[in-house]
C-alpha cells in the first residue's frame, strides 16, 4: 500500500453516527448509530486512525453536563475520536431547518417553489459551514484525506481552503443533484458551485445527478473545462483536477440478510401475519417528507380499490412514516394531509374484519422494521424523488425466499440499479401505480421469485464495502484510464 492510501481520515458529516438521547437534565445516554455509512466506515477508520467530526443533535445551550465526557468516552471504545461541533438553537434554526431544509432540500429535490430563499439562512450556512471547517482545520494534520458529506456542508472546502488546509479533500451527495433550470433559481448559485470545486472529488448517487453537476458547471463556471468519459471526468481549474463521479450508496447486504432470520424478527413478521391472514401485504416506509410521495402513494392505492374490487379484504397497506424535521412547517402540514387521507380512504371502504390502511406514526425499532420487510409481499417505494432509497434495497435483502415484489419509482437513485427487477413506475401517474399494485398482487411466484434474484443479486455485488472502496479507489487513482482498476488500490474495507 502506498503512502497516499494509508492516509487517515477525517469524516466530517452535520450529525454525528451516535443519538444523544436524554436521561434528566444534564445527563445524557449515547446511542451508536447503526446506518450503512458508519458499518462501511468505522473499520476504515479504526484501521487507518482518525475521527468522525459532526453534530450531536442538540442545541450547545442545552449540551453541557456528562455529555463530552460521554464522547470521549465513545471515542476510545469506537477506535475513533468523535468531535462533536456544537450549534445553538438559532444556528439550529437558521442553518439546519432554515438553508439546509427549507431551501437546499427542497430546490435539490426539485420542488424549487417550497424553498424559501432568505438571506438570513445563506448568513448562517455560511458562518456554519465555516464553523466545521475551522474544528476540521483544528484536527487535521497534511496526511488527513477529509471526507465531508451532504448538502449541509457544500461549503466546507472552500472554507478550508481559506483556513489554508492543502489536504485531499473529498465530498460526497447524498440527495439529489438538480437539473440546470432549477439549481439557476439558487440566489448563492455561483458561490455554492465555487465551493465545490475546492473539492478534489466530488461523488454523486447516480448518472443523472453527475450530468446534472457537470451541465451547472459548464453553464455558470464556463472557463472550467472537462474531460473523460464514464462514471468519473475532470475538470480543470487553475491547474488543479477536479473529479466527478457517482458511487451509488448501498447497504450492508450480508448483515441485512443475516439478520432476516433473527429469532425477534420472525416473531415479529409471524405476528403480523397472524393478525392479517390471507392477505397481501403491502409495504410502505418513509420518513416523514414531502419528496417520499406518501399522498400520492395513498391515492394510488384507493384508484386501485377502486377499479379491482377483488382486492378488497384480500389486500393491506401498512404505511409507517417515521416523524423528521417537525421545525419545519412544511413538513407539520405534510403529516396533516397524510392522516386526512388515511382516513378518507378507510371510511370509504373499511368493512367489518377488513380495514385497508394501517398506519404507523413513530419509529420502528431495527426487528420490528425488518419484521415488516419480512412479512410485506409488496415493498411500494414510490418517492416523487430521491437520491437513493435504501429501503427498497433493504426490502429485498431481507426478501430471503425471493417472493416478494418492488414496486419503485423512477425517480429514486435506486431505480438505476434495480430497474431490471422492480416494477418502475411514474409516481405522479396515479392510474399506473394503481395497475402496478394490481399487477404486483396477481404475479405468479415463477415471475416473482426471478425478478427478486436479479435484485438480490445487484444489492449483493455493490454492498456498501463496494460503494467505500470504488469512492476511495477514484480519489487515489492517479489518472482516470486506471479506474475501476488501479495498482496502487488495495481493498480498504472488507465484508468478512
Ligand atoms: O438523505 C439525506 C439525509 O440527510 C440523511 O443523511 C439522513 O438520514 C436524512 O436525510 C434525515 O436527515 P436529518 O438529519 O435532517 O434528520
Amino acid at each position: 500500500m502506498t503512502s497516499k492510501t494509508a492516509q487517515r481520515l477525517l469524516i466530517v458529516s452535520n450529525r454525528l453516527p451516535l443519538r444523544v438521547v436524554k436521561e434528566r437534565e444534564g445527563t445524557w445516554r449515547l446511542e451508536r448509530g447503526s446506518g450503512g455509512l458508519v458499518t462501511a466506515l468505522a473499520p476504515v477508520l479504526r484501521n487507518r486512525g482518525g475521527a468522525w467530526i459532526g453534530w450531536p443533535g442538540v442545541p450547545a445551550e442545552k449540551s453541557s453536563g456528562n455529555l463530552s465526557e460521554l464522547m470521549d468516552k465513545a471515542g476510545k471504545d469506537l477506535g475513533y475520536r468523535i468531535v462533536p461541533v456544537a450549534l445553538s438553537r438559532r444556528e439550529q434554526r437558521l442553518f439546519y431547518e432554515g438553508f439546509s431544509n427549507e431551501v437546499i432540500w427542497p430546490l435539490f429535490h426539485e420542488f424549487p417553489s417550497l424553498a424559501q430563499f432568505k438571506p438570513s439562512y445563506w448568513d448562517a450556512y455560511r458562518s456554519v459551514n465555516r464553523k466545521y471547517a475551522e474544528i476540521i482545520a483544528s484536527h487535521s494534520q497534511s496526511d488527513h484525506f477529509i471526507w465531508i458529506h451532504d448538502y449541509q456542508l457544500m461549503l466546507v472546502a472552500q472554507s478550508l481552503r481559506d483556513l489554508g488546509v492543502q489536504s485531499h479533500l473529498a465530498f460526497f451527495l447524498h440527495i439529489p443533484f438538480p437539473p440546470l433550470d432549477v439549481f439557476l433559481k439558487l440566489p448563492w448559485r455561483l458561490e455554492v458551485l465555487r465551493a465545490l470545486l475546492q473539492y478534489d472529488l466530488l461523488g454523486v448517487q447516480t448518472a443523472r445527478d453527475r450530468r446534472n453537476v457537470i451541465e451547472c458547471f459548464r453553464a455558470l463556471m464556463p472557463d472550467v473545462t472537462w474531460r473523460g468519459r464514464g462514471r468519473v471526468v475532470v475538470g480543470q481549474v487553475n491547474g488543479r483536477a477536479v473529479r466527478v463521479g457517482d458511487f451509488p450508496i448501498a447497504i450492508d447486504y450480508r448483515s441485512f440478510a443475516r439478520r432476516a432470520n433473527a429469532k425477534e424478527v420472525l416473531a415479529v413478521r409471524d405476528m403480523i401475519r397472524a393478525k392479517l391472514p390471507d392477505r397481501k401485504i403491502i409495504l410502505g416506509v418513509d420518513r416523514l417528507d414531502y419528496t417520499k410521495g406518501i399522498p400520492h402513494r395513498l391515492e394510488a392505492y384507493r384508484e386501485a380499490l377502486r377499479r379491482h374490487p377483488d382486492l378488497h379484504g384480500r389486500t393491506t397497506l401498512v404505511q409507517v412514516v417515521v416523524p423528521s424535521r417537525t421545525g419545519v412547517p412544511q413538513y407539520r402540514r405534510l403529516r396533516a394531509r397524510i392522516e386526512r387521507l388515511v382516513g378518507t380512504i378507510n371510511g370509504e371502504f373499511t368493512r367489518p374484519g377488513w380495514v385497508p390502511i394501517h398506519y404507523i406514526f413513530r419509529s420502528l425499532s431495527p426487528e420490528e422494521l425488518l419484521g415488516y420487510y419480512r412479512a410485506a409481499d409488496i415493498a411500494l417505494i414510490t418517492p416523487l424523488k430521491d437520491g437513493m432509497n435504501l429501503i427498497a434495497k433493504e426490502y429485498c435483502t431481507t426478501n430471503v425466499d425471493n417472493d416478494g415484489v418492488l414496486i419503485l419509482s423512477e425517480f429514486a437513485g435506486a431505480a438505476s440499479q434495480l430497474q431490471n427487477g422492480a416494477i418502475l413506475v411514474n409516481p405522479f401517474h396515479i392510474t399506473e401505480v394503481a395497475d402496478a399494485i394490481y399487477f404486483a398482487c396477481t404475479m405468479p411466484i415463477s415471475e416473482r421469485k426471478r425478478r427478486m434474484k436479479k435484485l438480490r443479486q445487484v444489492i449483493r455485488k455493490q454492498d456498501i464495502f463496494w460503494w467505500v472502496d470504488s469512492f476511495l479507489r477514484s480519489a487515489f487513482s492517479k489518472h482516470l484510464s486506471e479506474f475501476p482498476q488501479l495498482e496502487e488500490y488495495m481493498p480498504l474495507t472488507s465484508t468478512s
